[in-house]
């Protein structure tokens, strides 16, 4: 199979070293982008030699007018598939949070505003009257900080 998309970030194609040496930078978000994903519910036969929905969604987030300190990185499988497009936002010491049932189509607007919101918080915890509809309804995982310390409790 061909490779689905270039992948890109911020607009551009990324180099090879970009793909493999940008790691999270201090401060900023990663709005992680399934590009392998399809839609869901499609019959692959149908879908075989189509663009991946994913793909679509990662390039036309990378053409988008995003707020600063928040990147595109285009990632292969988060293990989401029944439930794609999908994407996480993760960055700083915030909370990540992986979403699914995206459509480029329709979810593009809510996907920035909500990458938005989650940029802007100091903690990724974003109050739930703020998100988007479309977060509120579809998020797949919360995991928490690298410098979350929470004890095993007793029982
Ligand atoms: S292919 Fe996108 S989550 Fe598996």
């Amino acid at each position: 199979m061909s490779d689905p998309a270039p992948l890109a970030v911020r607009g551009r194609v990324a180099s090879d070293t970009e793909k493999h040496a940008a790691g999270p930078v201090a401060g900023s978000t990663d709005l992680l982008v399934c590009i392998t994903c399809r839609t869901a519910g499609a019959p692959p036969t149908l879908l075989e030699d189509a663009p991946r929905t994913g793909a679509v969604l990662a390039q036309r987030l990378a053409r988008a007018a995003l707020p600063p300190g928040v990147r595109v990185v285009p990632v292969e499988c988060l293990s989401n598939c029944n439930r794609g497009c999908t994407i996480a936002l993760r960055g700083g010491d915030r909370w990540t949070y992986v979403y699914g049932d995206l459509n480029p189509d329709t979810d593009l607007d809510a996907l920035i505003a909500g990458a938005a919101r989650y940029h802007a918080s100091k903690d990724g915890l974003v109050p739930w009257r703020e998100r988007p509809e479309h977060f509120r309804k579809h998020c797949i995982a919360r995991i928490p900080p690298l410098s979350s310390t929470q004890e095993v409790p007793h029982v």
